[in-house]
């Protein structure tokens, strides 16, 4: 589903590479967790894949498609298979729930009708559908400015999901929820994913995270992987391996609940 060849990426004005030399095959189904400390490279490694950002080299692979080194139209239409959320949800706060979810169909309607703000009826009944199955079938016409933390990362999955994505690449997604939201929110995105066979890639903070979402993980530390296997295959001095030999790791051990 996602190979990564030799991809290494220097943001402008740094020295050090954020991401180096970093090849990973990504399988079909598979729920891929990337953990690692803060400045690590783990939203650096997501956003590359999709090609938010331009890395300096590498190559990437999207179903056998090469999404970097090519036009800009056809990395445009690679990306539609990749369903994105954020931290901070990306939402038009003072849109509603629909139109934000709408919004994941936007690859699918004619440039025409998009600048109308049109969309068909099909585009609708996806969009409801999306919505009720993240529970927010009450809130459809609700702005998103109104609602809480985890009802608005709801609204970025079903937003993600009317997208029709193969993948979906979740950038800590529940870091700005609390413990109980974050597990809410997490064992839907799962549940969903592997329902609709939807690979995911999802950067999270904590240990005991990873390992309950992830059938793979995979350690980065500098922008270098550092472990890659099963979470049961994950010794503590991986960990050390990836958080650094001091006790600041045993931070990411527990959510807290
Ligand atoms: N836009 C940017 N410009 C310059 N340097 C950046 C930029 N974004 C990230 N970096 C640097 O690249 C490195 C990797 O950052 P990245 O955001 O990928 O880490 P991360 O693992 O996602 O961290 P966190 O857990 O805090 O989100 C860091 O050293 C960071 O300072
Ligand atoms: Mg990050």
């Amino acid at each position: 589903m996602i190979k990564i060849k030799n991809l290494s990426h220097t943001y402008k004005n740094r020295e050090d590479a954020a991401v180096k030399n970093i090849s990973l095959h990504i399988k079909k189904g598979e729920s891929v967790v990337i953990i690692g400390s803060s400045g690590s490279g783990k939203s650096t490694l997501l956003k590359c894949i999709n090609r938010l950002i331009e890395p300096e080299s590498g190559k990437i692979l999207i179903q056998n498609e090469e999404i970097l080194n090519c036009s800009l139209k056809k990395a445009a239409r690679i990306r539609g298979k990749i369903g994105m959320i954020f931290q901070n949800f990306n939402l038009l706060e003072r849109e509603t729930v629909m139109k934000n979810v709408l919004n994941g169909r936007l690859k699918y309607n004619s440039a025409f009708n998009t600048l109308l703000g049109r969309f068909s009826r099909e585009d609708y009944l996806i969009a409801r559908e999306n919505i009720a199955r993240v529970g927010l079938q009450e809130y459809e016409n609700e702005r998103i400015a109104n609602l809480s933390g985890g009802q608005k990362q709801r609204v970025a999955i079903a937003r993600a999901l009317s997208q029709k994505p193969s993948i979906i690449l979740a950038d800590e997604p529940v870091s700005s929820l609390d413990p109980k939201l974050m597990k809410e929110v997490m064992d839907l995105l799962k549940k969903i994913c592997t329902e609709k066979k939807i690979t995911l890639v999802t950067s999270l903070h904590f240990l005991d995270f990873a390992k309950k979402y992830g059938s793979r993980i995979i350690g980065v530390r500098d922008g270098e992987i550092v472990f890659d296997g099963t979470p049961k295959e994950l010794t503590e001095k991986d960990i050390v391996d990836i958080y650094g030999a001091t006790r600041d790791w045993y931070m990411y051990g527990k959510t807290g609940f």
